[in-house]
């Protein structure tokens, strides 16, 4: 009844639109002129246009679109008893127009489906049928007949202009070069699928034959007498219950071409009905065919893309390899503290010489902008190819990364490259204070500004020794280490940095790290780094500031070649003074001078537990405390003599204080949890 009545319906429609066969439907059969009309179910890009012309895909390339008959029809099925038959009768004009001669993609195909919805299919060679995980999957119950117009050697296809007949996959049962008999020639006639002209595809299936029937013509020829394809299905294993009959279609990633249909005819009664022709709807009117390039042109063309793409893809290669990096799961934390090695090698212009500022045994230190911040910048870069530790290495960065002292060099943070580590840091625009204590060029720095770096960098070391939540030592302090802000303040630098050292080789040896001249005796001798042998050297810098000579100075005479006992020896004789860098020309404060080098020689004293600590000498610094004597045993003074605790003990003034022995110890971190 139902039937009936959709039928009448039609009918009314088509008397009243007064269009005359353009198109007729029930549920076993329908013939469509054109679909405006169509009970169709559209997706993807398919629409259909104003003359009823069904476009499936355009010129949007790696896209899909699919044109569904919205009913299921009920094969294998029985109603009312009977097993409703399989067969099926249909055919439809498509035309394949190309973007440009030569170029198209990808295809399209005839479907019986028992879903009409297709949007997980993927375009290109899956025609916007099938997808990567469910291609060749039984469970599809897809039959197809493709048109594809790519050959794909994936789905074995025999070239790039076929037919072929699909179950399940996309790789055909059995395949044809688009041909088509001619009956009135007696022979088979080469067609261009992708011509942009419209032809005919039949596809017949009679259920006792088990034949799946292709033919193919140009519009307007009647069928053929002999089919393109033949191919025996038995589709009763296939078709299961009710299906969908339509169309899908696809472009390429490269190419694409318009796919449309421009009239259907279904039938499962019988030969499905045949058009008439004139009222199938028109395409759009062709592009203008550009002049055919010469077969030369193409040639170079392709020659030139080839070369393009492969000079593209060198240099997209190259650049991946330039800006490489190593990052690894553990530094998410440490995010905010990770430079990208693109940033940091555009701020220095690629590590260029031009932006070097010096270079020390741990690396070399680039000067460096960020362009995006105009932070100036100091990237230090360490040959590191140690994996060891790295982790924990980096974690101590990071956690330096946190000391804030107005007198230590601000570590902003890091980045990782195959066997390099880059630390970068505030930059400090006057430099390392060595280059004014020994560079002749440079202007010397006067009294006032020497005694205001050392008293920051003891300022920045007590920090480091007591004010911060963990000690931290920083083993290698010398004058080059020091660096000088715009205002000329000291503040150390590279604190931390010894820890390379152990993670770069073996763990768990111990290697003194620091620098001859600077290091405590008994750190040569036990290896086991402290706040005193921090002290040690902090001594043997500020002798050096008074002084204006190196620690150890191998030239002149063989009894000036260590600093503390040439200063000891001048103060032996009663004339500290004399021990003053000669390039002050005296002008100095002469109290001070006297404090810093008789301070200098405590610190360096040769019994660690005889060095006052960090907050001594900041008191001495600031005149809060008195100095201490020193002890006139020349033998517990300097790095080679040799010492005597108990002698030095006993002249230990009462008035310095208790202290406890130290008992700090870094050979395994230099963060110790220490108060
Ligand atoms: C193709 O069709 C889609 C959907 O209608 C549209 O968004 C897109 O712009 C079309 N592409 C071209 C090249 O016409
Ligand atoms: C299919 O083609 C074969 C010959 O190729 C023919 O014998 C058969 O009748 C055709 N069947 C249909 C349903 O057209
Ligand atoms: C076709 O498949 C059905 C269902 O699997 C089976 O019963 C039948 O025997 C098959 N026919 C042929 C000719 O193989």
């Amino acid at each position: 009844m139902a039937t009936v009545l959709r039928s009448l319906y039609f009918l009314i429609i088509l008397y009243v639109s007064n269009i005359p066969l353009a198109f007729y439907q029930d549920e076993n059969r329908f013939l469509y002129h054109g679909f405006n009309q169509a009970n169709l179910h559209l997706g993807g890009i398919a629409e259909i246009h104003r003359n009823g012309l069904l476009q499936l895909t355009n010129l949007s390339k790696d896209r899909a679109g699919s044109a569904f008959y919205r009913f299921p029809l009920n094969f294998n099925t029985t109603s009312s008893g009977a097993t409703s038959s399989l067969s099926f009768s249909t055919t439809f004009v498509f035309a394949l127009v190309p973007q440009e001669p030569n170029m198209c993609g990808h295809g399209m195909a005839f479907a019986i489906s028992p879903s009409m919805d297709f949007t997980h299919a993927i375009s290109n060679r899956y025609l916007g049928l099938f997808n990567l995980p469910n291609n060749g999957l039984a469970a599809n119950h897809i039959l197809a007949i493709e048109l594809d117009s790519v050959k794909n050697p994936e789905f074995e296809d025999i070239d790039g202009n076929h037919v072929g007949v699909d179950v399940n996959s996309l790789k055909s049962i059995q395949s044809a070069p688009a041909t088509y008999f001619s009956d009135k020639e007696g022979r088979n006639i080469s067609l261009e699928l992708v011509s942009g002209n419209p032809m005919q595809l039949w596809i017949d299936y009679d259920e006792a034959e088990k034949l799946v029937n292709v033919t193919l013509a140009p519009a307007g020829l009647s069928k053929p007498n002999r089919t393109l394809l033949s191919t025996p299905i038995n589709l009763s294993q296939i078709i299961l219950g009710p299906m969908y009959v339509g169309f899908t279609s696809a472009t390429g990633y490269a190419y694409a071409s318009d796919h449309y249909i421009l009239g259907w005819s279904f039938n499962r009664s019988g030969q499905a009905q045949s058009f008439d022709v004139s009222s199938l709807p028109r395409l759009p009117p062709r592009r203008k065919r550009k002049e055919k390039p010469g077969l030369t042109t193409i040639t170079s063309l392709i020659l030139a893309a080839v070369v393009l793409v492969t000079i593209i893809g060198a240099a997209y290669i190259i650049r991946r390899k330039k800006y490489e990096e190593i990052r690894e799961d553990w530094e998410m934390e440490y995010g905010p503290h990770r430079f990208s090695y693109k940033n940091l090698y555009k701020a220095t212009k690629g590590f260029k010489d031009e932006q070097l500022l010096g270079a020390g045994g741990f690396g070399k230190v680039y000067r460096g902008v960020i362009s995006s911040s105009n932070l100036q910048i100091a990237v230090k870069k360490v040959s590191h190819d140690s994996k060891q530790g790295m982790k924990e290495f980096v974690a101590e960065i990071i956690s330096l990364g946190r000391l804030r002292h107005r007198n230590l060099v601000q570590l902003l943070g890091y980045c990782r490259r195959r066997g390099e580590l880059f630390l970068v840091y505030d930059y400090m625009p006057n430099g390392s204070l060595d280059k004014f204590l020994y560079s002749n060029g440079r202007p010397t720095l006067n009294w006032l500004t020497r005694f205001r770096i050392l008293r920051g960098v003891a300022s920045g070391l007590l920090y480091l020794h007591e004010e911060w939540e963990q000690v931290v030592l920083h083993r290698d302090i010398k004058a080059s280490n020091v660096l000088l802000d715009t205002e000329y303040n000291g503040r150390l630098g590279d604190f931390g940095l010894a820890r390379l050292y152990d993670h770069g080789t073996e763990p768990h040896t111990t290697h003194v790290v620091g620098t001859v001249g600077y290091l405590a005796p008994e750190l040569t001798r036990t290896g086991k780094a402290t706040t005193c042998t921090d002290v040690f050297a902090f001594g043997a810098f500020i002798l050096e500031m008074a002084c204006g000579r190196r620690p150890i100075e191998l030239q002149g005479q063989p009894e000036n070649v260590i600093l503390v006992d040439w200063v000891f020896e001048c103060w032996r004789k009663g004339a500290i003074l004399d021990a003053s860098d000669p390039r002050l020309e005296g002008d100095y404060v002469m109290e001070e001078m006297i404090l810093v080098l008789k301070l200098g020689l405590l610190c360096s004293h040769a019994n660690p537990a005889a060095r006052p600590s960090m907050r001594q000498v900041m008191q001495v610094l600031d005149g809060d405390a008195n100095l201490p004597d020193v002890p006139y045993d020349t033998a517990s003074l300097g790095t080679f003599s040799n010492y005597n605790a108990s002698d030095f003990l006993l002249s230990l003034p009462s008035s310095f204080g208790q202290r406890s022995a130290p008992s700090m110890s870094s050979t395994d971190s230099i963060l110790k949890e220490g108060r």
